[in-house]
């Protein structure tokens, strides 16, 4: 069977090849290995080399040049192409090259492909892991529908820094939430078997510490000490990688002083040797031409070496290696053998893929093409609905403004309040527009005839004319930054207006989608003035003011934690955000989102990380005096700390008990705590266990995120929560680098934050 659906491609390659008339023996489909081998033995360099090359569709070149190159064994994987019918052909001529060797097809499935989920950092949000892996799986089998076998994601690049505008695009700034989340994103992403057609590889990035760039400036410098790496920011990367994640994006960043896509002590001391991993080392765009730029290589010549002897294996858009690879090898510059491995990566990476054994696996029969590829039934929207409403955050609710009453005459203004496009979020894969719910779409449903629902816009995102000139560069092909051309006064005089007329106001502010993006670094972090002086204007009028917040990086709040009623945080939520918000403003569900990443209360306070090292003179709240490390022209702390989030009912916790006081290695404590519902509505909530190592051979953080468990309780109800903690959680890498439990006390600390703490301790023997 396996053999008959590789016979015409092993005919048409013989047909071609200077076999014709005696074809080779035929290839070992079963036999991972020998396949490869045999495969290393047939090609010549070029054809070697030309399985290097991921291009791009659409930038690279026309794409009658594309399936050229690509029967001429010069392309071996293309990415962002998304459909069955435009992938098929190119994989026609695949199979036309010389050794019918399949290509596959890459795109950025970041959050969604089709039906678009909330954005990474609102997954996050919702702690949810059984959340987030449905929307991993919808993710692979509406990518791999289309035709797609590998993705360039989960993003678990840990962010301590919301300047950087890739926030939007990770999991926030914890090591044990985000490689939670890596984890189970590569499973299901991969699915039970990899070489399932519904299944797509999942290529981890950006390898390695591209949420560490000086000053949240984008593609900027990583200075780190392995105590910081090894500790918070490479344990993600090495969660995608233990769970089988069958590529690795190397990222444009460097890391202390060499960039990454040249970095041998990463590339390969860590990553394969220490890690074991065995799979596909990617370059990002572009990234081995930039080796020039960093001043790490004179000339292309250079850089194609420095790259694949640091360990690329593939090169994306750029074509030193096309270029550079035979001269190199033929100078015996570098030796054929680096060459052989990074091809027997590909070729692995495509027999896992199943594609040796059917190349059309995921891009199917013609016949079965969808007639439309955007069709309404192509999507999940229930799915999307439900990870969305997990995906919220409320940050404050006084007097419980929320939820709303059906009944409500509601004033709903903001620049994001009708926006479809900012729905999506950045890297909104093949997500259309026009097919996501906004919010004023989702109110107006859920008030129906109830309720009223009185629209006015208010205010433009922005009316700085640099701003939008940036933004809609960004999109270039499709600017997306719309002005109202009416004055600012004009429109913010309608929306009080509305808002005199209305019992309640919901704002929805913050970014375009577009501000929290790759390459969009803020200075400032506060709501853009025209939204500022819209909110200004519209508390003036003494009306209840719900802000809804959407934005793809915390954001300054002190002024709107003061002024507002209510506040939401809904990120950017995706295909049926506006749906899933207004479920959570009429209480339809009980908000349960916790926040993943700690906002600052001013750009000046970065970084605010929670878990961050003990100090010699720590500032102590309530207590101010001189001398410790504090700011004196502001709070300190965090103005809403990681893993904060408010719920329409309340939550009481109970002193946790611990099943001993001593620990013996190889043995395993258990803390207990019990959660009770004292509120009136059921809800959900997560219980947050942090740990703390009292006295260590080298500074130990303040306390560590170890376990978490969202449970949802009726009211009154009450329930017990069991975690067990062994020697392992109790590591961390010592001045030496060495992962050790060292002996000596230990504080567990239980909340439904990160703050407000109960502890209990016990000794590790
Ligand atoms: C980004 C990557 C992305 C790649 C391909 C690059 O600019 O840094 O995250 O996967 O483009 O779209």
């Amino acid at each position: 069977m396996m053999i008959k659906r590789l016979l015409p491609f092993v005919l048409l390659a013989s047909a071609m090849s200077p076999y014709a008339f005696a074809a080779p023996p035929a290839l070992p489909l079963d036999d991972r290995q020998a396949l490869i081998e045999t495969l290393l033995e047939r090609m010549t360099l070029a054809e070697k080399i030309g399985q290097l090359r991921l291009i791009s569709i659409g930038s690279d070149m026309p794409r009658e040049r594309i399936a050229e190159e690509i029967a001429a064994g010069r392309i071996g994987a293309t990415f962002n192409s998304v459909t069955r019918t435009d992938n098929r052909p190119m994989q026609d001529a695949a199979l036309r090259s010389r050794l019918g060797i399949p290509i596959f097809f890459a795109y950025d499935v970041i959050h969604g492909h089709r039906t678009i989920f909330p954005i990474s950092l609102a997954l996050a949000s919702s702690w949810d892991l059984e959340a987030i892996a449905l929307s991993g799986r919808v993710s692979a089998i509406e990518a791999s529908a289309d035709g797609l076998d590998l993705t360039f994601a989960p993003m678990v690049d840990i962010t301590r820094d919301p300047r950087w505008g890739r926030t939007s695009e990770g999991f926030g700034e914890d090591p044990y939430l985000v490689s939670q989340i890596a984890g189970t994103l590569v499973r299901t992403y991969q699915g039970q078997r990899l070489s399932a057609s519904d299944s797509v590889m999942a290529s981890v990035k950006h390898f390695a510490l591209y949420g560490a760039v000086e000053g949240g400036r984008d593609y900027n410098v990583v200075d780190m000490s392995p105590q910081r790496m090894h500790q918070d920011y490479l344990p993600p990367y090495r969660a995608a990688v233990d769970a089988g994640a069958g590529g690795v994006m190397v990222a444009l960043n460097t890391v202390n002083g060499m960039p990454a896509s040249a970095n041998r002590w990463l590339l390969r001391d860590l990553l394969r040797d220490d890690w074991g991993f065995r799979g596909l080392n990617i370059s990002d765009h572009g990234a081995i031409d930039e080796l020039l730029r960093h001043g790490v290589a004179p000339d292309g010549r250079t850089a194609a070496r420095l790259a694949i002897e640091a360990g690329i294996d593939l090169s994306m858009h750029d074509s030193l290696y096309l270029q550079e690879l035979p001269g190199l090898v033929e100078r015996g510059e570098v030796p054929i053998e680096l060459i052989d491995q990074a091809v027997g990566r590909v070729l692995g990476a495509k027999y896992d893929l199943g594609l040796f054994h059917d190349p059309y696996l995921r891009i199917g029969k013609a016949a079965d093409d969808p007639v439309e590829v955007n069709a309404e039934s192509r999507l999940h929207r229930d799915a999307a609905r439900q990870v969305a409403r997990d995906s919220l955050v409320l940050l404050e609710n006084r007097q419980q403004t929320l939820p709303l009453r059906k009944e409500a005459t509601i004033a709903l203004v903001g620049p994001l309040a009708d926006s479809h496009v900012d729905m999506l979020g950045s890297w909104s894969a093949a997500g259309v527009a026009a097919q996501t719910v906004t919010l004023r779409q989702g109110l107006e449903a859920a008030v129906g005839a109830t309720g009223q629902v009185i629209h006015a816009r208010g205010a433009n995102v922005t009316d700085d004319p640099r701003l939008i000139e940036y933004l809609n560069f960004l999109n270039w092909d499709r600017p997306e930054v719309t002005q109202d051309p009416r004055p600012p006064q004009a429109m913010i005089d309608e929306a009080v207006r509305a808002a005199r007329e209305a019992d309640v106001i919901v704002a929805a502010v913050g970014e375009s989608r577009g501000m929290s993006h790759e390459s969009s670094s803020r200075t400032s972090l506060a709501l853009p003035a025209s939204q500022q002086a819209l909110l200004e204007a519209l508390v003036a009028t003494g009306k209840p003011l719900v802000v809804v917040l959407m934005n793809g990086r915390p954001l300054q709040l002190g002024w709107v934690k003061e002024h507002a009623d209510a506040v939401l945080e809904t990120w950017f939520s995706g295909t049926e955000g506006g749906h899933a918000i207004a479920d959570v403003l009429l209480g339809e569900h009980n908000p349960s989102g916790k926040l993943p990443i700690s906002f600052p209360r001013s750009v000046g306070q970065i970084p605010t990380y929670y878990n961050h090292p003990r100090l010699g003179r720590p500032y102590v709240e309530g207590r101010p005096g001189n001398y410790t490390s504090q700011y004196f022209d502001e709070s300190n702390g965090a103005l809403y700390p990681f893993g904060y989030g408010l719920s329409y009912t309340k939550f009481e916790l109970s002193k946790p008990q611990l099943s001993g006081h001593k620990l013996k290695r190889g043995q395993n404590l258990e803390v207990s705590v019990t959660v009770k519902n004292t509120g009136e509505r059921a809800g959900a909530t997560v219980v947050q266990l942090y740990l703390q190592d009292l006295v260590g051979s080298s500074v130990r953080p303040v306390k560590e995120l170890k376990r978490f468990e969202k449970l949802m309780l009726e009211p009154g109800e009450t329930r017990l929560i069991r975690f067990e903690l062994g020697e392992s959680d109790l590591k961390f890498h010592d001045a030496k680098l060495d992962y050790v439990a060292e002996p000596g006390e230990f504080e567990v600390q239980l909340g439904l934050d990160s703050r407000a703490v109960i502890s209990e301790r016990f000794e590790l023997l």
